[in-house]
């Protein structure tokens, strides 16, 4: 059994990365169902919850049905952090998550992210501070260095731990590689072969078929797999993952019931949190990677992403299965 603090999971856990604009609380949701053991929020600027600026609070918006949920947040500066956790906290997740990854320059220009790996110290103690201000399991989710030249993973995860980090998850590239390359799980199981660490190692980079899970379980030994974008349009990949593990076979894929069942849901659920206008504007790019593939679907993709009212939308979603009921995806 995997432990992050108090909390129990399964074997091998299946983690659903934190993803600007991707991870809101229906998509969560929607993996939540799929088989995802744990599930994180899009990282929240700690500057931004402090101002109170209404698009950070609203991040931080969870259902009961998700649990449990890490918040993510990140950030360079101690007492913003600290204020911000106090603010997290009131939304009452499981785990707090710090983001010690984003590459971005705006975010790592100002010595957050993964800006913070060049400075290790800053880090650790940022952690401390964070361990020692809430009640709630710290989480770190980070890469493996700045550049090559400088992974040391190694000893920053024994040093997180010692603070009292609760688990970890690294993402298998550096900084400087951004999202190039493979991810290199090699240095990640160096951590977690490390005879010292006793919390949770999560693995996290290119987990996109059930193979590559089994992989990082069997080959590289990790506690858990972290999955980011092979879940994007697509949730079954969790339960997919989970099959695959029980029975050495692929699970057929999701039918077009299931599909078309999971965009309404998605669509109704992001209209009853951010209401009609938003909630169709902002889940459309999500709604229609659930259709990829599907031969002739240019016409009902167009009116996807055009039609500005949930009638319209569901509607399409209903033609949709009309026409292409029986479609059978490989
Ligand atoms: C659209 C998108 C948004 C992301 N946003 C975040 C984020 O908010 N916080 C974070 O820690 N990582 C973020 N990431 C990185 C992912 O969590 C993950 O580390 C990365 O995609 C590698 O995993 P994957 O190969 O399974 O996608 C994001 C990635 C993508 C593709």
């Amino acid at each position: 059994m995997v432990k992050i603090g108090d909390i129990e999971l399964p074997d091998f856990p299946l983690l659903l990365a934190p993803m600007e604009d991707v991870s809101d609380p229906p998509f969560r949701a929607l993996c939540k169902e799929q088989g995802a053991d744990v599930v994180y929020t899009e990282f929240i600027s700690s500057e931004g919850l402090i101002r109170d600026a209404a698009k950070s609070t609203m991040k931080l918006d969870i259902y009961e049905k998700e649990r449990p949920v890490g918040i993510q947040i990140f950030g360079a500066n101690l007492d913003s952090m600290l204020k911000s956790v106090e603010i997290v906290e009131k939304s009452g997740p499981d785990i707090i998550d710090i983001n010690f990854g984003c590459p971005v320059k705006k975010v790592v220009s100002k010595g957050a992210g993964a800006g913070i790996l060049k400075d290790i110290d800053l880090m650790v103690s940022l952690t401390k501070a964070m361990v020692e201000h809430t009640k709630l399991p710290v989480t770190v989710k980070t890469r493996l260095g700045w550049d090559h030249d400088t992974i040391k993973i190694v000893e920053v995860a024994e040093r997180l731990q010692d603070v009292g980090c609760a688990a970890i998850a690294i993402h298998g590239r550096t900084r400087a590689q951004m999202y190039k390359g493979d991810a290199d799980w090699h240095p990640i199981a160096e951590v977690k072969n490390n005879p010292r660490m006793h919390i949770p190692v999560f693995g996290n980079g290119d987990v996109n078929s059930p193979e590559k899970a089994m992989l990082m379980r069997d080959k590289f030994g990790l506690d858990g797999a972290m999955i980011g974008r092979a879940s994007i349009g697509y949730p079954w990949f969790f339960r997919e993952v989970k099959y695959f593990f029980e029975t050495g076979e692929h699970m057929a894929k999701p039918t077009m019931e299931e599909r078309v069942d999971a965009a309404r849901r998605h669509l109704q659920m992001s209209i009853d949190w951010k209401g009609e206008r938003l909630g169709v504007f902002e889940t459309r790019r999500h709604y229609t990677n659930y259709f990829k593939g599907i031969p002739h679907f240019k016409e009902y993709r167009q009116r996807m992403v055009t039609t500005d009212d949930s009638a319209g939308v569901f509607q399409v979603f209903d033609e949709v299965f009309e026409k292409f009921g029986d479609h059978q995806f490989v």
